[in-house]
């Protein structure tokens, strides 16, 4: 028998002293004596890279998160040493690197507080099983720290005390705690003592987080290969951890089309064409708007991908264009399976070109999924999704398909155990060869971005619009997403809600729920509720297996039929406010939705909150999550803010009762907020928008507010072509000033405002606007008048 003793060490190795140091740049390299090397890399004044190899050679640099407009460069930087450390010093943070150990300590460089502290460190453990090491970091929590993030795990914000996975997984009716799920968003940030940064695991191997599971104090991350390769985001709000991850990771390479914005309907599956007009036809006459009726596996020929069945849609173009006549925009779902057919074009195609994902010894990757035995595309090699790209030409410049659907691209297979791929199976991975370990997690990632390059080729001069169910971090620049095969239930309607927050905190915002649920059927209560939550996540879709009966607004009987009505209707006056709000996350990174947390972070008592969150930058919202509910307690976050419903105000920093019978929700709006409102459409662009309503409400003091306008579609609003106007209102104890400023190109339709002014707490004097007097009206308390939008200032004098 032959002993080799030296192939596996078991249990953990740790790098040992420092024997060499060197600096290039920004780039600097500590080598231990037993050869472990960190390159720490200054990306910024906030942002740290740590990276570390066991053998001294690193992999070559290539991620599918970071993305090639990442900021770079910093403000100051210095390097210094003592006997037991290395000093390195930017103008936000100090790093101390231990030379006995490699351990590394963080401060806050402002006011030298601790802030981040290795506990072991960097660590691993030798694998001889799957070949490298199992690359680990632990680091010590420090007193009251809470963490955040980590993309679409289906538990509360706060993750303190939770160990979780990542690997996209296909989860049908996944539960409370389920995880992994569909997406693997390796990132979250911390708070402790008012102060937040965030860790960002760039490593797309099945990897974990433990936060203070396995031991009380001590947080830790690691995977199952591939190199530690973290960034540290400092904040110290943790909105700028969070702009700081995307300006790392990406933002949405352009705004949504207005429409996206809409309300979508969806169903596995309307099928044939009667039907699916039938459902919109409802609609309209219903007078619940909508703007994207969608088509399920059920429309293509045997499932096979870029056909239509000829049977149920004979003629797609036609009945694409008669839909969008009436204002309905068509969504596909696409799929990456490849039905093995002989006689199938797209199969053909992959075949010659050697497209398909191969097993380690040459077969193909064959697995089962709706169509039966199929091959699928490796996406992670560039030409294929070049190919894959091409292949919308027809569905959407032909068909005139406006969006698509990427479905069981985690990637799911069928009746195997893992419900994935095996691990052998190879991959280009951008000419970087490796297995379905490491490409397993941005597969999904990789076929939403060739489906957003096909259609944004194609949709031209339109922008596309596309969403996925996997992802990895930086899908957030090609796509929207939603959560998955979730349930009719109470318990899931608050799984939606913190989903939604989760995903904004994780640097995706462009998310949202299968409304209703998608397995088994809501009662009317349910999904009048879910639909209330719904309206306020940035993708609002009702989508439903269809097994369990149906699932549009009216099947519900006519109470809950005007409240969806009601609140659908709530979302499309918000729609500019919405589309500032995208703006400024497409722009900053700044999360749509704001946990109470990331609102206030200051304020301990929103840390463990997970009902309430901020819509946009000023309406506070809190669903209803329990049947047979006439209101609930929520917590109000500190300040003052107007009742949506009747502009009474509260003053919030406490916990209180909040009237919301069926056909209402808490909804607040943070005073000195200026909301922008459309009249009521049935889709984006039925009307011309001929005046921009203004909701004020009177603040004592100062606030901003801004409402960003484009064309609603194209690329125009890139070249200058949009509208920004910045609002500051001044409120003293009487007198209110108004001051409008406005930069952009873009020449709105409408010409002037109607302001409706809340809560204006003195009776008007006089109220003159670019110092000329105009009428007004007062209805319930509501001052109402017209102004141009030219307007510069508006002053009102109290009596
Ligand atoms: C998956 C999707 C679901 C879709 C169904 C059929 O379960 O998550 O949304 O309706 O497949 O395509």
């Amino acid at each position: 028998m032959i002993l080799n003793t030296e192939l596996e060490y078991k249990g953990n190795l740790f790098p040992s002293k420092i024997v060499f140091y060197k600096k290039h740049v920004n780039v600097l390299y500590f080598k231990s004596e037993n050869g472990a090397v960190l390159q720490l890399t200054i990306e910024r004044d906030s942002v740290l890279r740590f990276r570390y190899s066991t053998t001294g050679m690193f992999d070559k640099d290539f991620s599918y998160a970071i993305t090639m407009y990442a900021s770079k460069g910093y403000n100051h930087l210095e390097i210094s040493e003592d006997n037991e450390k290395y000093i390195i010093t930017t103008s936000k943070l100090i790093c101390h690197i231990s030379k006995l150990d490699m351990r590394k300590t963080i401060f806050d460089a402002k006011d030298n507080s601790l802030i981040c502290e290795d506990e072991l460190g960097f660590h691993w453990e030798e694998s001889y099983e799957i070949g490298g090491d199992i690359v680990k970091m632990s680091l010590k929590s420090q007193q009251g720290e809470n963490y955040y993030g980590l993309g679409d795990k289906p538990v509360e914000n706060n993750l303190k005390g939770k160990r979780f996975q990542n690997w996209v997984t296909d989860s049908y009716a996944y539960g409370r705690g389920t995880d992994p799920i569909y997406k693997a968003i390796p990132f979250y940030t911390a708070i402790h003592h008012d102060k937040s940064y965030g860790v960002f695991f760039d490593n797309t191997f099945r990897s974990y987080f433990d936060f203070c599971n396995e031991r009380r104090n001590i947080t830790s991350f690691w995977a199952q290969g591939g190199e530690m390769n973290y960034y540290f985001i400092y904040g110290p709000e943790m909105t700028e951890v969070v702009s700081n991850y995307t300006d790392l990771t990406g933002r949405p390479q352009h705004i949504p089309p207005m429409w996206a914005l809409g309300f979508h309907q969806c169903k596995w599956s309307y099928y044939p064409e009667s039907n699916v007009k039938e459902i919109t036809s409802k609609f309209r006459e219903l007078k619940i708007p909508c703007d994207a009726i969608y088509l399920d596996i059920d429309y293509m020929e045997g499932f096979r991908c870029f056909t239509w069945s000829e049977e149920y849609f004979p003629d797609p173009k036609r009945m694409v264009k008669e839909l969008a006549d009436d204002g309905f925009k068509t969504i596909v779902i696409i799929d990456p399976g490849i039905k093995i057919d002989n006689e199938y074009s797209v199969f053909k195609e992959g075949l010659e070109k050697d497209y398909f994902c191969k097993r380690a010894d040459g077969p193909y990757m064959k697995g089962k999924v709706w169509p039966g035995e199929c091959y699928f595309p490796d996406f992670t090699n560039p030409e294929v999704r070049e190919w894959w790209s091409e292949l919308f030409k027809e569905l959407i410049e032909d068909i005139g398909v406006a969006g698509v659907w990427n479905d069981m691209n985690e990637p799911a297979v069928m009746d195997v155990p893992g419900k994935s791929f095996p691990d052998d199976v190879r991959h280009d991975y951008d000419g970087n060869q490796c297995s379905h370990r490491k490409a397993h997690n941005v597969y999904g990632m990789q076929m939403a971005r060739a489906t957003y390059h096909g259609l944004k080729k194609f949709s031209y001069p339109k922008r596309p619009f596309v969403i996925t169910r996997a992802a990895y971090s930086g899908t957030q620049r090609y796509t929207s997403t939603w959560t998955g095969d979730n349930v009719a239930t109470w318990d899931h309607l608050s799984i939606a809600n913190q989903q939604a927050q989760r995903m904004c905190m994780s640097g995706f915002s462009f998310a949202g729920s299968d409304i209703g649920g998608f397995a088994e059927q809501p009662n009317g209560e349910l999904f009048a509720r879910w639909i209330q939550l719904g309206v306020f996540h940035p993708f609002c879709r009702v989508h439903s297996s269809g097994d369990h009966g149906d699932q549009e607004p009216w099947v519900f009987g006519k109470t809950v039929t005007d409240i969806v009505r009601k609140f659908i209707e709530i979302r499309y006056q918000l729609l500019p406010y919405l589309y500032t709000t995208f703006w400024r996350y497409a722009d900053e990174g700044i999360p749509i939705l704001k946990s109470l947390v990331l609102f206030d972070q200051e304020d301990s008592n929103t840390h463990y909150r997970n009902d309430e969150f901020i819509f946009g930058e000023k309406i506070l919202v809190c669903p209803i999550i329990e049947a047979n509910s006439k209101g609930r307690r929520m917590y109000i976050p500190r300040g003052k803010w107007y009742n949506f419903w009747d502009n009474s105000i509260i003053i919030g920093g406490e916990e209180l009762w909040v009237d919301a019978d069926i056909d209402s929700m808490p909804i607040f709006v943070k005073e000195g907020a200026i909301i922008p409102k459309y009249p009521i459409q049935q889709y984006v662009g039925e009307k011309v928008i001929e005046q921009l309503e203004l909701d004020v409400y009177y603040k004592e003091g100062k606030e901003s507010s801004e409402v960003y306008e484009d064309a609603g579609d194209g690329y125009d609003y890139k070249k200058g072509r949009y509208s920004l106007r910045n609002f500051n209102q001044v409120g003293k104890a009487n007198s209110l000033t108004i001051q409008q400023f406005k930069s952009g190109k873009f020449i709105t339709a409408y010409n002037s405002f109607k302001i409706n002014i809340h809560g204006l707490p003195f009776k008007i004097d006089k109220l003159e606007v670019d110092n000329e007097a105009i009428d007004i009206s007062k209805i319930n308390g509501v001052v109402t008048f017209e102004v141009t939008k030219e307007f510069r200032e508006l002053y009102i004098t109290g009596k």
